[in-house]
């Protein structure tokens, strides 16, 4: 951003939150999906976040209802891990469909994110776990290379530098600065399932990101310079001490905003619907019971007779060799003195109240 620039923006943010006091800070919008992939072994009704080393894993992707723009071939697998401190690019052809044998060593953390030519986004699949392979012998597969120069970035957290695993809490921000490379540099946040965030900077000022996703949620960052230098680190996990307020982003408008006088008067109404209901109700039921009692007389009378066949009373409930003291029914000595179970006092007590 150019020096003239950097007081005109301040300007017009602050004209901004004067017209509309309940927009919220800005944001970083997520890239649009363009399309969607995955590596699900067939025949798992769900993804199984786990790949042997040296396990090929088939990618296959295609636009389903994403409204990204249109996807272009070829296509780039983006992948991060928690063992190496850039990301690794794998050309993934022109599709649908890619096999990767995956040779990260047993223990690391990976997440793949897809772009196309374009860098429109595939979104990013769930963080993966490499486990030794199950074949006897070393694994055998083609290992990354590594790059021959990686990007220098300085990173920070609200309370100092940022840990490679750290935990950033939400609605704090991420602060990298690169320290070498050429610009333009893009910051790129890539949460697991979920679309990434780029922020694109032409000097090498800090670039800064807040953390938009809730208590838990993992993400690694990477930056990546004009000539493909790069850097990343993660997985990093958004903390639950931050504010609130960014992850509502632009969900809170003016039109859904309710105030309090609003819900004060919604209360009331509903406290009277809710009145008249229960009072409603209440009658209702009392009428029931009524008719219920006149029933339960002649039911009484046909349980007296129909007991002289206890079916359920065969049913051996435990064995009849156990020790039934614990389980002894409570005797007519147990009942409190002053609750009446004589045969018709219930009713007789609904029928007075209720009349
Ligand atoms: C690739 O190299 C790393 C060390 O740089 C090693 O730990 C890993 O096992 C290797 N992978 C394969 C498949 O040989
Ligand atoms: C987003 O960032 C990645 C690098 O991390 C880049 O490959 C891609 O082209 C970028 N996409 C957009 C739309 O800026």
């Amino acid at each position: 951003m150019e020096a003239s620039n950097s007081l005109l923006v301040p300007l017009l943010g602050l004209v901004f939150s004067t017209f509309f006091p309940s927009t919220h800070a800005s944001y970083t919008p997520f890239l649009t999906p363009s399309f969607s992939f995955n590596y699900n072994s067939p025949g798992q009704p769900l993804s199984i976040p786990i790949t042997t080393q040296c396990e090929t894993i088939h990618v296959t992707w295609k636009r389903k209802t994403e409204i990204g723009p249109d996807p272009t071939a070829p296509y780039l697998l983006h992948i991060y891990t928690s063992a190496f401190v850039f990301p690794f690019i794998i050309a993934a052809g022109s599709g649908p469909t890619f096999d990767w044998a995956v040779p990260f060593p047993p223990g690391t953390q990976y997440q793949i994110c897809m772009f196309d030519k374009n860098g429109n986004a595939g979104g990013c699949q769930a963080i993966y776990t490499v486990i030794p392979s199950t074949s006897p012998g070393p694994p055998t597969c083609q290992n990354v290379t590594v790059p021959a120069s990686s990007l220098d970035v300085e990173a920070a957290a609200a309370h100092g530098p940022l840990s490679q695993f750290g935990w950033v809490d939400q609605c704090t921000q991420v602060s990298v600065t690169p320290k070498n490379g050429t610009p333009p540099y893009t910051l790129t946040v890539a949460p697991a399932l979920h679309p990434p965030y780029n922020i694109t900077s032409n000097t090498m000022r800090s670039m800064k990101w807040t953390v938009s996703q809730s208590w838990g949620s993992p993400f690694f960052i990477s930056v990546v310079d004009s000539l493909g230098n790069s850097w990343a680190t993660g997985p990093l996990h958004s903390g639950g001490n931050g504010p609130t307020a960014c992850l509502a982003l632009d969900d809170v408008s003016d039109e859904t905003w309710v105030g309090p006088a609003v819900s004060v008067g919604a209360g009331v109404v509903g406290l009277v619907i809710g009145l008249l209901v229960g009072i409603a109700s209440t009658y209702i039921f009392m009428k029931y019971r009524r008719r219920a009692a006149l029933r339960g007389a002649f039911r009484g009378a046909f349980n007296r007779l129909s007991s002289a066949s206890p079916l359920l009373g065969d049913v051996p409930l435990a064995p009849s060799n156990s020790d039934t003291s614990q389980y002894r029914p409570v005797s007519s000595s147990d009942v409190p003195e002053n609750v009446h179970v004589q045969d018709g006092s219930l009713r007789d007590a609904i029928r007075g109240w209720s009349s």
